[in-house]
């Protein structure tokens, strides 16, 4: 038989955020290599947008409006996920907020909004995808895989960002510990690291002429990263090229940080 440990084609998986950005690139990847997908997101117009481009892949597809910061909407879409598209075999957590200020000027409110979206709302889709995970093992069906979407401020000084880099890092503790209970049912738990990547995120500083010249003018490989670029990795995790993969960080930045 052919060897085609990324071919996706019988699994299914779910990524938050999916409708714009590096979730959808995300998502669009996962589709590509052949898996059923479903997006979360809260905007109507953006999850019909991304709808049609998953759906081109021919596989099926599935949009639901979620607010990934109230826990019970979260409860309630995964149930939603699995009951249309029968199994969860990748569930990816991807969907987060920025919103940094000067230390001294951060309200409690700011930090909880960035907090309850980046930290909270990971916990609870990594629980609610690992309950049916690990009941599907439970009946001898073993695998799965969680995956983050962290970035590199979990591990260089974020100015002005002392809740989203708490968040980011935050991830990566709760991935280790996911990875290890989790691994006697074969489920794996990894993170991504994103570096500076063009999406809706970083809109002000796509058109900041100093943050260009001094920050992606700093980046190895000379650009910007596009949602694209998330797209093998995401594969890669879904895949069963990556079985015995886990509890990792996966740099993504175009070398920024390594230089
Ligand atoms: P984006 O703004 O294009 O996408 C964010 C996604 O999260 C959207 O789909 C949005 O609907 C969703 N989202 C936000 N709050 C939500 C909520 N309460 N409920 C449901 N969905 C919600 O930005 P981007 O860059 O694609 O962000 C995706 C992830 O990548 C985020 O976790 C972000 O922190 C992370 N990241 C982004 C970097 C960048 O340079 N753009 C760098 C490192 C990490």
């Amino acid at each position: 038989m052919a060897f085609k440990p990324f071919d996706l084609t019988g699994k299914v998986a779910v990524v938050t955020g999916g409708n714009s950005g590096i979730g959808l690139g995300m998502a669009e990847g996962l589709a590509a290599a052949g898996a059923d997908v479903a997006i979360w997101g809260r905007n109507a117009d953006k999850n019909a947008a991304a709808l049609e481009r998953l759906k081109a892949h021919g596989r099926r597809a599935e949009a639901l409006a979620v607010d990934v910061s109230d826990e019970a909407a979260v409860v309630d879409a995964m149930a939603e996920s699995l009951a249309r598209l029968g199994r969860i075999d990748c569930c990816i957590a991807n969907a987060g907020v920025g919103g940094g200020a000067p230390l001294t000027e951060q309200t409690t409110e700011q930090w909880r909004k960035v907090t309850t979206v980046n930290l909270d709302a990971v916990f609870w889709t990594f629980r609610e995808a690992a309950k049916h995970m690990v009941a599907r093992a439970e009946e001898g069906d073993k695998g799965g895989s969680l995956l983050v979407t962290s970035s590199v401020s979990a591990i260089h000084g974020a100015p002005q960002n002392q809740a989203y880099a708490a968040t980011k890092a935050g991830v990566l503790a709760m991935v280790r510990g996911t990875a290890v209970e989790l691994a006697r049912h074969g489920i794996r738990a990894n993170a991504v690291l994103p570096g500076w990547i063009a999406t809706e995120m970083t809109e002000r500083l796509q058109k900041w002429d100093a943050f260009n010249e001094k920050a992606i003018g700093r980046v190895p490989m000379r650009r910007w990263g596009e949602g694209e670029d998330f797209a093998g990795i995401a594969v890669y995790f879904a895949s069963d090229a990556s079985t015995f993969h886990t509890g990792d960080s996966v740099v993504i930045d175009g070398g920024y940080s390594i230089f």
